[in-house]
């Protein structure tokens, strides 16, 4: 086996990226493209390791101002353990400003982001709402439905008047967001709220990013002015789609959301551990980060 090349990636390359990618599953939900792997080259940086002319591991970063979100590391089974994934986070993530993401369990991932500078901070729990024959009146107000007390999702018409090209409302939900995250990616989330099913829910003190995907519904990125109008924000978004199949949110362990959704009936699915190289940038209570977006 030859040595590794660590490089960043060009057009030629994604075909390579993709098999990676979906040899670890990550493209299950991103059937059509653009996909989140174009957004990292779009708004971030995605490096490919290769071995003897064949792609066998990447990674990529999102950008959020100063803050740099690894939203991928992938190496595959036959390359791992041998120095590919530490070369490919060592020319992706800089030096001297945030890094934060959100590591698998595997302890070579946790070990090699310790090793630069971040820190384990907070569960992330993936969870999945009932389904809605088996909400109950508690599960079907913590999918949204039937709570009149919920403020009004605002769709995408309502939102205050936006620069060409730029979802109405978006001018709006990213300023909380860069508040809420330690950066602006308005860029990235206008880019996310144009694709088919992707709607922008806004509450007034909220926020919330929603994708169709087939019959299940993902929410987030979502967040709030307080820990109580991110949860607002969220519900909102699972609201205005009543019909879903299932519901997929990422929580962090610290949100007030993770109790009253599993009291309601959801179901831990996944977890990872968000780090981070410094505390604050991102503020856990009162937001939901996107899966593959940060
Ligand atoms: C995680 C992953 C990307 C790492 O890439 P890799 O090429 O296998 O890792 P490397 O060989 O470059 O580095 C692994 C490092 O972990 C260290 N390590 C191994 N086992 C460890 C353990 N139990 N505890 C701490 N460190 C450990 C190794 O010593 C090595 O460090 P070194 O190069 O300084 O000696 C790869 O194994 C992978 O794809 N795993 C499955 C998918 C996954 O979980 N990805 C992470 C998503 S967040």
């Amino acid at each position: 086996m030859g040595e590794s090349i660590v490089r960043v990636a060009v057009d030629a390359d994604m075909p390579g990226v993709r098999e990676v990618a979906s040899r670890f599953e990550t493209l299950d939900d991103w059937t059509d493209m653009p996909d989140f792997l174009d957004a990292e080259r779009a708004f971030g940086t995605l490096v490919v390791g290769e071995v003897d002319g064949r792609i066998v591991g990447f990674g990529g970063v999102l950008r959020r101002g100063q803050v740099s979100h690894l939203g991928d590391l992938y190496v595959l089974p036959d390359h791992q353990s041998s120095g590919v994934g530490r070369k490919i986070l060592d020319r992706l993530l800089p030096t001297g400003t945030p890094r934060v993401t959100f590591a698998s369990d595997d302890p070579r991932a946790l070990g090699l982001y310790v090793r630069q500078g971040m820190r384990p901070v907070c569960p992330l729990l993936y969870l999945t709402s009932p389904p809605p024959e088996d909400s109950g009146s508690q599960g079907a107000e913590a999918r949204g439905k039937e709570a009149p007390d919920e403020p009004a999702a605002r769709g995408p018409v309502d939102g205050p008047r936006a620069e060409k090209g730029e979802p109405p409302g978006m001018r709006e939900a990213g300023r909380l967001d860069a508040r809420l995250t330690g950066g602006d990616r308005t860029g990235t989330l206008s880019w996310y709220a144009g694709l088919p099913g992707v709607t922008l829910h806004l509450t007034g003190r909220g926020y919330a990013l929603a994708r169709l995907v087939g019959e299940d519904l993902e929410v987030g990125p979502a967040g709030g002015e307080t820990p109580q109008d991110c949860a607002d924000a969220v519900l909102a978004a699972v609201g205005a789609h009543p019909g879903v199949e299932e519901v997929q949110v990422a929580v962090p362990g610290v949100h007030p959301l993770l109790p009253q959704l599993l009291e309601a009936g959801w179901e831990i699915d996944d977890m990872d551990t968000f780090m981070t190289t410094e505390p604050g940038p991102v503020w856990l209570d009162r937001y939901l980060p996107h899966p593959d977006l940060g």
